[in-house]
């Protein structure tokens, strides 16, 4: 029995502040504090795909610059085909554009990917999946957008689950190799349902750095997910 940790049902559930929810004035110290987080996520938002306004490219290489956490970048932004490569480029781990943003996802992800990371496809509480699954073969995650982008500290909507549930199946059969991701309102108490119904990824924010002591927040958070799910140990 070798490789055993290979098995897509022996994962271990991965952990993802966002630091959306964190002090913008602090955020390397912020990052500091959330040891044994798998990956950090960042939260880049344009003012024109979404009603809010973050941080873009500088700050991103600069948060690059002051952590070893693999970076996961969730760009809502219009254009990502000129937007997106460059975060890649900067040495982002992952990173993920808005199916909604586009007409050609997958000569996005092709881009994002020769420039060295991992390429995600992520879909609104109201997009459907079906159109995606095709091209997803194409991408290395799908993040499965749980409250409507922009903002923090909203509530989960679970109706969102059966599209987690659509993807799980698809990737226990081998049709296809995503991690499945699950973004807003993540909490101690909507993590084992997400975990029940197949994520592999869960992004929390204000359940993280809402919390006393953030990296105990990630590693409960874990532990529950890994409580939870029949796909996760
Ligand atoms: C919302 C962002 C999320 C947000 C999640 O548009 O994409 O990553 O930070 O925050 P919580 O966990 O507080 O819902
Ligand atoms: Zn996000």
């Amino acid at each position: 029995m070798s490789e055993v940790t290979s098995l897509p049902n022996l994962r271990n559930p991965l952990i993802a502040p966002s630091i959306l929810a964190a002090d913008f004035a602090r955020l390397a110290d912020e990052m500091a504090a959330i040891e044994g987080a798998d990956w950090v996520h960042v939260d880049v938002m344009d003012a024109h795909f979404v009603p809010n306004l973050t941080l873009g490219l500088p700050v991103v290489q600069s948060l690059l610059a002051a952590t070893d956490i693999p970076m996961d970048c969730h760009l809502m932004i219009e254009d990502p085909a000129r937007w997106a490569p460059p975060y890649a480029e900067a040495g982002a781990y992952n990173v993920t554009f808005h199916a909604e943003a586009t007409d050609d996802p997958i000569s996005v992800a092709r881009d994002i990917r020769a420039a060295g990371a991992r390429a995600g496809l992520s879909i609104k509480p109201g997009t459907p999946i079906e159109p995606y699954l095709e091209i997803l073969r194409d991408f290395d995650t799908l993040l499965v957008m749980s409250v409507e982008p922009g903002f923090g500290g909203q509530s989960f909507i679970p109706e969102v689950l059966a599209k987690v549930g659509t993807a799980r199946r698809l990737v226990d059969s081998g049709e296809l190799t995503v991690v499945v991701e699950i973004d807003g309102g993540i909490s101690a108490d909507t993590i084992e349902m997400a975990a029940e119904a197949g994520v592999d990824c869960f992004v929390a924010g204000s359940a993280v750095y809402g919390a006393d002591d953030p990296a105990a927040a990630v590693a409960a958070l874990r532990r529950a997910a890994a409580a939870a799910s029949p796909h996760l140990g």
